[in-house]
């Protein structure tokens, strides 16, 4: 009974590693309302020649690296110039976010915006800031 109870137990335990927790995709989702859904849409539509969407972004979905530094230090060196030449806005860098929140954040985008990518944790955040820098401003 009790090997069974600990089964049990590791199974519970091990169960949400398949995917974020619904606390971080709530911080997360928050989080995106109250810093980039303004530009990028609440849903992530975005909205045609102010600002590009988030969803079914292959940039929001790939490289948990390159998303990390569009956030940390801006899209200057990331984005391309012809996806610049379609928008109007200029993405401010720095959030002052901590790693936490940017992971959170990032999560719930990979999570909701078509893609259920994988989380990101504030581990890779932090790695991500010490190697690049934090905040690179939004010079090329
Ligand atoms: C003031 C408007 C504005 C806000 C606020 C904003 N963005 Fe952006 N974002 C843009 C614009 C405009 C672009 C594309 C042009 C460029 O490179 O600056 C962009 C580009 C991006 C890209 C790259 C898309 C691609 O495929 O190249 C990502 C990812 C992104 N934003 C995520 C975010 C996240 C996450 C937040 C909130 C923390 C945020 N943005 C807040 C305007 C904004």
């Amino acid at each position: 009974m009790a090997a069974l109870a600990g089964l049990l137990m590791i199974y519970a335990k091990s169960a949400p590693a398949a995917g974020p927790s619904q606390n971080v995709l709530d911080t997360g989702s928050r989080l995106y309302g109250d810093s980039c859904g303004s530009c990028h849409g609440a849903d992530g539509a975005g909205v045609p020649g102010d600002s590009p969407p988030m969803q079914n972004d292959p940039l929001v979905t790939g490289n948990p690296v390159t998303l990390i530094r569009v956030m940390t230090q801006g899209t200057a060196k990331i984005t391309s110039q012809q996806e610049k030449s379609l928008y109007t806005n200029t993405m401010p860098a720095d959030y002052h976010l901590s790693d936490d929140q940017i992971a959170a954040l990032l999560t719930y985008m990979r999570h909701d915006f078509g893609g259920n990518a994988s989380p990101i944790t504030a581990d890779q955040v932090t790695q991500v800031r010490k190697q690049y820098g934090g905040f690179d401003s939004n010079q090329p």
